[in-house]
C-alpha cells in the first residue's frame, strides 16, 4: 500500500500520486511524447489543456456513466498538493479504481492504424468493413476497436474474441456500448464546433463495484481531432495535436530512437498555439479565460520551465 501523497506511478505524460486509499491525484504535465519517446522541451500549458479538456467532458457525459473525477479545484487536495501553484489547473482528485486492461477506442474515420489495417486486410481490429472506403474516410458506424494496455511499448490490437477472452462476454458488451455512447456524445457536440473527432479512446475502471471512465478523455493525446472546414478524405488529414511535432522531426533526421532532439522554440509554440486552439474549438470558450478562472494567470511562456521544475521537485520528494 502506497503512503499518502507518495508518487504511485509516472507515465510518459501524466505523474499519478496517491491521495488516500480510495483517491489518487492525477497531474498532467506538459511533456509530450511522440514516437513513443518524450520530447525533452514542455509544451506550455498543455497539462492544463488535456485536464480542462477532460473536465468539460466528465461533465457531459455523466448521465451516460459515472466517472472517477472527485474534485479539480486546489483548495479539495490533500496537504502539501493544495499548495502548489504549478497544480493550478493540470491536476484533478479522482476515485481509485482498478483499470480494466483493455484500450476501448472507437473509431468513426479510418486513419493512423486503422487505415493501414483496413488497407492490408479489409478489416480492423478483426472487425469487417466493406470495400471501397478510402484514407480518412468516415465509416459506415463508428467501430468499438480496443486494444491491449500495453505495460510497456505499443498496444496491440485485439480481435472482438481476444478482447472477450480477457474480460469476459458481459463486461466486453458493456463496454462497447459506453465507447460507442460516449463516442457519439462527444462527436456529436464536437460537430457543432466545426472539429471532427475521427477516433478517441477511453479507459475504464472499478471503484467499490462500480464502473467508471477513468483517465483523460476527449483531449487531443487520446483523440483525433480535424478541423472540419478541410476535411477531404482520400488523404491524411492536418489535425489540432502533435502531427505537427512529427513531421518537424521526421524532417529533422531523428532516427526515432532515444534522445530526441530538442524543439525549435517555434516548433514549441506552434505546438502549444495548436493545443489550445483544440480546446477552445471544442468548447467554444476562451482558453486564457480558463486558466484565469482555475488560478492561473501569467504568461506561459516563461513559466512552462518553471512549472516543470516544480513539478521535478515534488515528484522527486515524493518517489
Ligand atoms: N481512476 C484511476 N485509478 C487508477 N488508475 C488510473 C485512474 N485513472 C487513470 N489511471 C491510470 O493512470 C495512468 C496515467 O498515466 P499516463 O497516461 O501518463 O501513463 P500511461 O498511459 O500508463 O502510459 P503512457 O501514456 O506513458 O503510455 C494510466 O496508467 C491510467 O490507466
Ligand atoms: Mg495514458
Amino acid at each position: 500500500m502506497s503512503g499518502p501523497g507518495q508518487l504511485v506511478a509516472r507515465g510518459k505524460v501524466r505523474d499519478v500520486y496517491a491521495a488516500g486509499d480510495d483517491a489518487l491525484l492525477l497531474v498532467a504535465t506538459d511533456r509530450l511524447s511522440a514516437f513513443d519517446v518524450v520530447l525533452p522541451d514542455p509544451i506550455p500549458d498543455k497539462g492544463r489543456v488535456l485536464t480542462a479538456l477532460s473536465l468539460y467532458w466528465f461533465e457531459r457525459t455523466a448521465d451516460l456513466v459515472g466517472n472517477h473525477l472527485l474534485s479539480a479545484d486546489r483548495a479539495a487536495f490533500p496537504a502539501p498538493f493544495g499548495d502548489e501553484p504549478s497544480l493550478a489547473g493540470r491536476a484533478m482528485l479522482v476515485r481509485r479504481a482498478e483499470v480494466v486492461p483493455l484500450e476501448c477506442v472507437a473509431r468513426g474515420y479510418l486513419a493512423g492504424s486503422g487505415w493501414s489495417q483496413y488497407a492490408g486486410s479489409g478489416s480492423v481490429c478483426g472487425v469487417e468493413l466493406p470495400g471501397g472506403l478510402v484514407e480518412s474516410g468516415r465509416l459506415p458506424e463508428p467501430i468499438f476497436t480496443p486494444t491491449t494496455k500495453a505495460a510497456e511499448g505499443h498496444d496491440v490490437p485485439v480481435t472482438p474474441h481476444e478482447a472477450i477472452d480477457i474480460v469476459g462476454r458481459g463486461l466486453f458488451e458493456r463496454l462497447k456500448e459506453l465507447t460507442l455512447g460516449i463516442y457519439e456524445r462527444i462527436a456529436s457536440t464536437a460537430a457543432g464546433r466545426g472539429v471532427i473527432v475521427a477516433d478517441t479512446k477511453f479507459e475504464f475502471g472499478f471503484a467499490a463495484g462500480d464502473l467508471l471512465l477513468v483517465d483523460e478523455v476527449g483531449t487531443p493525446d487520446s483523440s483525433r481531432f480535424w478541423p472540419a472546414e478541410s476535411y477531404e478524405p482520400g488523404r491524411a488529414q492536418p489535425s489540432f495535436d502533435k502531427q505537427y511535432v512529427r513531421d518537424w522531426l521526421d524532417t529533422s533526421g531523428w532516427d526515432r530512437e532515444p534522445p530526441p532532439p530538442s524543439l525549435p522554440p517555434d516548433v514549441v509554440a506552434g505546438t502549444a498555439a495548436r493545443y489550445v486552439e483544440a480546446y477552445e474549438r471544442v468548447t467554444g470558450g476562451s482558453f486564457v479565460e480558463h486558466l484565469s478562472a482555475v488560478g492561473v494567470a501569467r504568461a506561459p511562456q516563461r513559466a512552462a520551465a518553471l512549472d516543470a521544475a516544480s513539478l521535478d521537485r515534488i515528484r522527486k520528494e515524493r518517489a
